[in-house]
């Protein structure tokens, strides 16, 4: 999951546009991107769009539905789980407790539409209420569901009364820089990718090209985008290059050569195992992207 592509539900237009971008993911939005009195259209639209194109589309599909507090996420799960996403977003959790609150009800979902158990994924996103970025611990071991987690900033913003997320040099100010850290560290310890948030100046790609790099370079897997010409940009900097691909398989091969030791030396510099994880780490990512070396 390197690129997950935000498409508004109920626009067949951009449904439609959204599937022939070239993201691994596409989120179908049932939440933010729809207005109040849309969202049973969008479910209609949404389920009967991924219905039609289920099996002759290459992205994976996400669901993207209202959150735990609204009221309206088992109408969202009953119109959407009969079309098969593989995963499920969920907005403005609370902690882990909700995760496997949502699970429980797919659960019931999965069941009635024929689906084993756990087929579906989970991917919160952990830090839209202040609540939710204290408790960004709580994610690890909560569900095998668990594909990852992710953060936003504009929810965050409204929740806590801060005016804006970045500084007048476009850097994210404390509070944000804090819920994009733990986001980081949360996937650390529950083991799953972690997704960097969106950039909403969809117009303005050097900006956008640079973030992607500096949060590939911090340790996030993938990114969401708003807009397809986001997903090339994003496809691109969160594949690892033939140079670290080539590196990385150098070291896992040298530990091999060497029967397995705690400390090798490439080249004059020392890798211990933490290099070696970080390899094998960025080999599996290459792998999932169709990169061999
Ligand atoms: N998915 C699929 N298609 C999209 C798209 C998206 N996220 N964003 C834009 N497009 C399409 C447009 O429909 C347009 O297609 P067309 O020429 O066939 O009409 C084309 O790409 C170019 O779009 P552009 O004119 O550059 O932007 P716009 O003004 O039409 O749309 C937004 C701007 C922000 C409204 C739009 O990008 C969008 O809806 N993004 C997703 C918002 C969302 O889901 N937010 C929730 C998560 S934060
Ligand atoms: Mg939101």
């Amino acid at each position: 999951m390197r690129s997950m592509l935000f498409v508004p539900g109920d626009s067949e237009r951009k449904l439609e546009k959204g599937f022939g971008a070239g993201a691994d993911v596409i989120i179908v939005d049932l939440e933010d991107s729809v207005a109040p009195q849309n969202k049973a259209t969008a479910r209609e639209i949404a389920a009967r769009f991924i219905i039609e194109r289920r099996g002759q589309t290459s992205p994976a599909i996400y669901i993207r539905v209202n959150d735990l507090s609204t009221g309206l996420t088992d109408e969202d799960l009953a119109a959407l789980v009969p079309a098969k996403p593989h995963g499920i977003m969920l907005p403005k959790s609370n902690s882990g407790q909700d995760v496997q609150h949502l699970s429980a009800k797919l659960r019931v979902h999965e069941a009635e539409s024929g689906l084993t158990d756990g087929t579906i994924k989970i991917l919160p996103i952990i830090t839209e209420t202040p609540a939710g970025a204290l408790a960004a611990a709580t994610y690890a071991g909560a569900s095998t569901r668990l594909a990852g987690v992710t953060w936003g900033a504009e929810d965050l913003s409204a929740a806590i009364g801060a005016r804006a997320a970045r500084d007048e040099h476009g850097r994210y100010t404390d509070v944000f820089r804090f819920a994009r850290t733990m986001t980081i560290l949360a996937a650390g310890a529950a083991e799953v990718a972690a997704i960097d948030t969106v950039f909403p100046n969809f117009r303005d790609m050097a900006a956008f090209s640079a973030e992607c790099a500096e949060a590939e370079r911090d340790g996030f897997t993938g990114k969401m985008a708003i807009h397809p010409n986001q997903v090339p940009v994003i496809n691109k900097a969160f594949t690892p290059s033939i140079e670290a691909v080539r590196q990385s398989a150098a070291i896992v091969a040298a530990f091999e050569a060497a029967g397995n030791p705690g400390v090798v030396g490439i080249d004059g510099k020392m890798y211990d195992r933490p290099h070696l994880r970080l390899a094998e780490r960025l080999l599996a990512r290459a792998k999932a992207a169709g990169i061999s070396g």
